[in-house]
């Protein structure tokens, strides 16, 4: 999700910093959260206070849209943690396709945190931080309803609780229909393997699959795209404006 710089020897759980930390980084980054906590500016202030990284990730969100706008289907996220992505999809829709109401936009984790880690050498700290609290599809569901009133949209939201190996496959017997992005964002081999090959068969001509992850750290990504020839049966391109994320057209 975050650039991260991960240093370790073999056999030894990695330890995950940003890339770019340095000390002088960090501490402007506390300053402006504890400045942000502090100041309870409105709510129409946040970018005083929000990271490059974050705008970035906003922009390649839009780089993906403008490639889907005339590709029919869902937008589907693997991997959602606290589900802001299916919000900022919903708010590029109501911008680039305002009159578009048959995007259904859908949002897969535990909510509870990862259940395996293949191929993703994280510490366990960095893996309980992606537990969320028992309610907070509920939660979700009301900041995704709030959204939309504010689009005047008709866009439907699925938020699906469990692990992806069982819920993606019921999901798709229930709802035969087309994808026109997968964004992937849990890193493990065994979850990419599984997920690419399950909803390959449903992804639209000219959609979109993305990997969210993509470098050296993240050897579950890299050897399931070698081992499966990915790389050589489609261009994989990296975003402009996000060097580590990394997507392909289904052609
Ligand atoms: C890096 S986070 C996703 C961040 C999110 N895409 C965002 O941009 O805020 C990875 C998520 O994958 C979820 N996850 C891990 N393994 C899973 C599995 N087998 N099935 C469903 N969700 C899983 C975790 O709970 C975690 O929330």
């Amino acid at each position: 999700m975050f650039l991260y710089l991960f240093s370790f020897k073999e056999g030894m759980t990695m330890k995950t910093e940003r890339l770019i930390m340095s000390g002088a980084r960090e501490n402007s980054e506390s300053l402006l959260k504890e400045m942000s906590e502090a100041l309870k500016l409105s709510a129409d202030n946040p970018y005083l206070f929000v990271r490059t990284g974050l705008i970035a990730k906003l922009f390649f969100y839009k780089e993906l849209y403008e490639i889907i706008v005339s590709v029919p289907g869902s937008i589907v996220e693997v991997g959602s943690w606290f589900g802001q992505t299916s919000v900022l999809f919903e708010n590029i829709r109501a911008i680039i396709e305002p009159f578009n109401y048959s995007r259904k936009i859908v949002s897969f984790d535990t909510f509870d945190g990862y259940n395996e880690t293949s191929g993703l050498n994280i510490g366990s700290q960095e893996i309980l931080k992606y537990k969320v609290e028992d309610n907070w599809i509920d939660l979700l569901e009301k900041i995704q309803d709030a959204h939309k009133s504010i689009n005047s949209s008709a866009s439907i939201f699925h938020n699906i609780k469990g692990d992806i190996r069982d819920t993606i496959p019921k999901y798709l017997e229930e709802n035969c229909e087309p994808i026109a992005l997968v964004y992937y964002d849990i890193a493990t081999y065994e979850t990419l393997k599984f997920t690419f090959n399950t909803v390959l068969p449903y992804i639209s001509k000219g959609g979109v699959f993305v990997f969210d992850d993509y470098g050296y750290q993240y050897q579950g990504v890299n050897q399931f795209i070698i081992e499966q020839g990915i790389h050589k049966k489609y261009q994989l391109i990296h975003s402009k404006y996000y060097k580590s994320k990394v997507y392909l057209v289904v052609t």
